[in-house]
């Protein structure tokens, strides 16, 4: 893997540290156009974007972004040939092998949503064991959204809170959005700042629907396996030349935003 370049690198930058975003979603897309582009396996583009994988972790680490959400695999994912949904399980398992020791070395903590049980035993058990051991750091938190579709994740969370309605653990009326909002899986992380898709799809695939309400979301041409720090960095000047409103006017802002912030 190659490495980072630090970010004295970007001399030019003109980024206000305290208008940073807390909270960065990354819809990780174009793998396997990279590798068509070149003549290779699909596959290949995956291997690669591993290392775009630790540029942005690393230099979010660096800038003191606290929370960076990565989709990696979502539900409907599954879908595709066996052989790549196992080089994808492969390539997750060895990352989170590979990368624990630099993640300990930066104060990374990992956590991980998604229908987790849907993951293959060798994975799960890498993955508990990179949860576990990051879970008392504090630098950043990086979520890992794994067999994640933001559909199902409502969908869950409103079984479990009839249930909770029906076994008369709380009033119907105690559902509102904080209580939604503080049973889906992000219970404890803050509603994405701004949401980053790589390879041009104006999409959102079903990440995040409930927290993506009022985020900022910003689209690129960039590859995943292409996308570096300086492709971070230009998201983050976009994101803080927009003027964020929350649904109020401006003199208003302060207000309408802790509203919106659900959690
Ligand atoms: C993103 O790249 C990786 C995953 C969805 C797991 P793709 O594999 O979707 O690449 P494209 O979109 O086909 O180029
Ligand atoms: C979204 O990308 C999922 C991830 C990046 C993990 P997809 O490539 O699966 O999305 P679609 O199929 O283009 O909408
Ligand atoms: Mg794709």
């Amino acid at each position: 893997m190659t490495s980072t370049l630090p970010l004295a690198e970007f001399p030019n930058l003109s980024l206000e540290p305290a208008r940073m975003p807390r909270h960065v979603a990354m819809v990780m897309d174009g793998n396997g156009r990279w590798a068509n582009q070149r003549g290779l396996a699909r596959c290949e583009g995956h291997r690669r974007g591993k290392d775009s994988v630790r540029a942005a972790v690393e230099a979010a680490r660096e800038l003191g972004i606290p929370y960076l959400t990565l989709f990696a695999f979502s539900t409907e994912n599954w879908l595709r040939p066996g052989v790549e949904v196992r080089f994808l399980m492969q390539l997750l398992q060895r990352y989170l092998t590979t990368e624990l020791k630099r993640m300990m070395k930066r104060g990374i903590r990992v956590v991980a949503l998604g229908e987790l049980e849907r993951l293959p035993a060798p994975v799960r058990r890498a993955l508990q064991q990179t949860i576990e051991a990051t879970a008392e750091n504090r630098a950043m938190t990086v979520a890992l959204a794994l067999s994640y579709g933001g559909r199902q994740e409502i969908v869950k969370t409103a079984r479990r809170l009839t249930e909770a309605v029906a076994a008369g653990r709380i009033r119907p009326e105690q559902i509102d959005e904080p209580a939604f909002a503080g049973a889906l899986a992000t219970a404890d992380i803050p509603d994405p700042d701004l949401l980053i898709r790589t390879s041009g799809e104006i999409r959102l695939s079903n990440f995040y629907l409930f927290q993506l309400a009022y985020t900022e979301l910003y689209f690129t041409e960039t590859l995943w396996p292409d996308f570096r720090e300086r492709d971070l960095l230009a998201a983050l000047e976009a994101y803080q030349a927009r003027q964020r409103r929350f649904g109020a006017l401006v003199e208003n802002v302060a207000a309408a935003a802790s509203l919106s912030a659900a959690n």
